[in-house]
């Protein structure tokens, strides 16, 4: 038999097959369990050795030439599919824009940049300017000119991601971060209090809302999340200017009357005295709906931001005498005003991208908060786009 012409033969036909289904036919009517190659292969058993020596060899090659000639027009068959589909998938982005979009495809508003906008609104009225700063901080920023110079304490229960040290033998990592040219991802939106004391003369009123990170992750930790800064310097602020700022922006926020602050000692090391604010809530069908005082029936406490006096030295890092200036700084997390106020329970979510969560929680992007008509009611407290 000529196993040269026989596999000539079915390289031809190999070549010219259609498809891959073709393909697979002919591969099958070869080499399959009944093909006629494998047939060939099975008669080499019923021969004597030296019958077997003389023609073994040709159906091995034959064999070889036909699995060869397979594979080549199964790549040659595939990257044609794959033409076809990349060509006819091509999407023409200079087409006019459907009528209606479908639902899906119509854009809604993040609840944190909603919540953002709205203390932004709040804040605007009280007079105050919205400042930012970088979110890869460097260390000085972000610890030493907050009074947490290196190996403070503080700077352990603010674990973030460090960059590798650019400086030869250095190293950057918790604890070793007195190099003010070490960079990390800022821990808090404080480093803003910093840039702005020092870009600007007081008096100064700012709030600074944006992206933080710290190494966490659990339902109601993301290793970014969100805070917003608030920064007064002036003459003769004290305490009190604190506690009237922060219930006036809470009850505009909450759009109630009834909301009560406790104040209690802290420790922040940029603040002094400090004070981490407590708000009374109830659970209203399994929400939490702040409100009321928390020493009421039914009631309870919960922590709600941090804030304080500026500390003296961190006044004095800024090139400001504290014995001419003062004020008081906060800080408190956004995503947590999000989800007490439009009632999410898991702050992950916020970050999955699920379009379905953003259809059910987002906003429509008319909807600008506007402290006339009631930051955020207008698409009901209850959140969401109708
Ligand atoms: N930066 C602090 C934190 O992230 C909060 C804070 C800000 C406390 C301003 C006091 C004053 O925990």
């Amino acid at each position: 038999m000529d196993y040269e012409a026989l596999g000539e033969d079915a390289a031809t036909r190999i070549a010219a097959a259609e498809g891959l289904e073709a393909l697979e036919a002919l591969r099958i009517a070869y080499l399959g369990k009944q093909g006629s190659i494998s047939a060939l292969l099975k008669t080499l058993g019923a021969l004597n050795p030296e019958e077997r020596q003389a023609t073994g060899p040709a159906i091995h090659a034959l064999r070889e030439h036909v699995t060869e000639a397979l594979a080549t027009r199964k790549e040659a068959l595939e990257a044609a599919a794959l033409e076809a589909r990349l060509a006819s998938e091509r999407i023409d982005l200079t087409l006019p824009a459907p009528e209606a979009a479908p639902e899906i495809l119509r854009g809604s508003v993040h609840p944190v940049s909603q919540v953002m906008d709205e203390l932004a609104e709040i804040f605007a009225d009280l007079g105050f300017a919205v400042a930012s700063g970088p979110e890869i901080e460097d260390d000085w920023h972000n610890f030493t000119a907050l009074n947490m110079p290196e190996s403070h304490p503080a700077r352990a229960m603010h674990d973030t991601f460090y960059f590798p040290d650019q400086t030869e033998g250095g190293h950057s990592g918790p604890g070793h971060g007195g190099d003010a040219r070490a960079l990390v991802l800022r821990t808090h939106t404080s480093p803003v209090q910093i840039r702005t004391m020092l870009g600007q003369q007081p008096p100064i009123r700012i709030i600074a809302p944006g992206r933080t990170y710290r190494s966490d992750s659990d339902a109601t930790h993301t290793p970014m999340f969100h805070q917003i800064e608030g920064l007064v310097i002036d003459k003769g602020i004290h305490l009190g200017h604190l506690k009237w700022t922060l219930e006036t922006f809470l009850k505009a926020f909450f759009e109630r009357d009834d909301i009560v602050l406790r104040l209690r000692p802290s420790y922040f090391p940029f603040t002094e005295p400090s004070v981490e604010v407590d708000t009374g809530y109830s659970f209203v069908d399994g929400r939490r709906v702040v409100g009321g005082s928390g020493d009421a029936p039914g009631h309870s406490w919960m922590e709600l931001l941090g804030s304080g006096m500026v500390h003296p030295r961190v006044l004095s890092a800024c090139g400001l005498d504290p014995a001419e200036w003062q004020g008081f700084a906060f800080g408190c997390g956004v995503d947590r005003l999000a989800m007490l106020k439009y009632g999410m329970n898991d702050l992950r979510a916020f970050f999955d991208g699920d379009a379905r969560w953003l259809r059910h929680y987002g906003f429509s992007a008319l909807d600008v908060p506007s402290l006339s008509a009631g930051v955020g009611s207008r698409a009901g407290v209850s959140g969401a786009v109708a």
